[in-house]
């Protein structure tokens, strides 16, 4: 993996992935070690996060790693009409890894090719989000003891999730069962399905998320995202269609994880945070390692 970009999750072959999971499993038992004193990792975000960025600049910073970047674009030359390109050209005069997130699909891979350094997609627009990805299979193996033959259930946002289409992706490598709940104008693109199609694998479509619950081993609920809509009235009509409660898990398996990569707004009741089934909190903190084992296996440390 050693000088490799990271866009999208079939960048890294299925034994990589693995090796990645492994990694973390290692820095989850020791996070703080100081093996990149010598390197500087750059964060550019043109779109707005809390966890990705905020994991990955607490996992360089547990390892000694020096940080530059930015938060918002509108507080650099991006302001002034410099392109994409020239940014990526002058951030790689200043560091030896980029993290980016950027609204536009494409923009991760465009970076990747112009870049002499690795590029690390933190999220290209409704694209692909690798590095959620590898966190959620960490995720899944820890919480269920494997990634093969379970039934995983997509609700919400299938149509515009990046971490879904990333996700489907790379569980069509271990034999998985897809529940995808969804409103009709929500449903999975075409070009994601042809994964699981290609793999010969099961899916099963619905509207109701009841429909689901009792059958599954995780629960991988996601936000309506307000932002990838261009008509609000089409946003107002789906907003609060799924909306989980704790009285709904009755009926569920003994070993279901409820995953969700967040932000959420109010699809999941705060009434099933303290649920034991509940694990969108210890994913968002799995991400510190998953990241750790991306940025040293990717520098050539580890
Ligand atoms: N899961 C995720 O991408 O969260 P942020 O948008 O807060 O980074």
């Amino acid at each position: 993996m050693k000088n490799r970009s990271l866009v999208s999750i079939n960048d890294f072959s299925k034994e990589e992935w693995i090796k990645i999971l492994d990694l973390a499993n290692e820095f989850e038992k020791n996070p703080t070690q100081k093996i990149l004193e010598d390197y500087v990792v750059a964060t550019l975000f043109f779109e707005p996060s809390t966890r990705t960025r905020l994991s990955f600049e607490s996992a360089a910073s547990r390892l000694g790693a020096k940080i530059v970047g930015f938060s918002d674009s509108a507080s650099t030359s991006v302001k002034k009409g410099e392109s994409l390109n020239d940014t990526i050209l002058t951030v790689s005069n200043y560091s030896d890894i980029i993290v980016m997130r950027h609204p536009r699909e494409g923009s991760a891979r465009f970076a990747s090719e112009v870049a002499p350094v690795p590029i690390i997609n933190a999220g290209d627009g409704a694209n692909q989000h690798p590095t959620q990805t590898l966190l959620d299979l960490y995720s899944i193996r820890k919480t269920q003891g494997t990634l093969n033959n379970l039934h995983i259930a997509f609700v919400g946002d299938l149509k515009y999730g990046r971490t879904v289409h990333s996700l489907v992706a790379a569980l069509c490598e271990f034999n998985t069962t897809f529940h995808l709940v969804s409103p009709v104008e929500l449903k999975l693109p075409s070009y994601v399905k042809k994964h699981i199609k290609d793999k010969n694998l099961t899916y099963h479509q619905y509207t109701n998320l009841k429909d689901v619950i009792s059958e599954v081993d995780i629960l991988y609920m996601t936000r309506i995202q307000k932002e990838r809509f261009s008509d609000p009235i089409d946003y107002e009509k789906v907003k609060n269609i799924y909306i989980l409660e704790n009285s709904m898990l009755d009926n569920s398996k003994d070993n279901l994880k409820i995953l969700h990569p967040l932000p959420r707004v109010n699809e999941i009741n705060e009434d099933v945070d303290t649920n034991p089934k509940a694990y969108y909190f210890q994913q968002a903190l799995n991400g510190v390692f998953v990241r750790q084992a991306l940025l040293t296996s990717i520098l050539g440390v580890k």
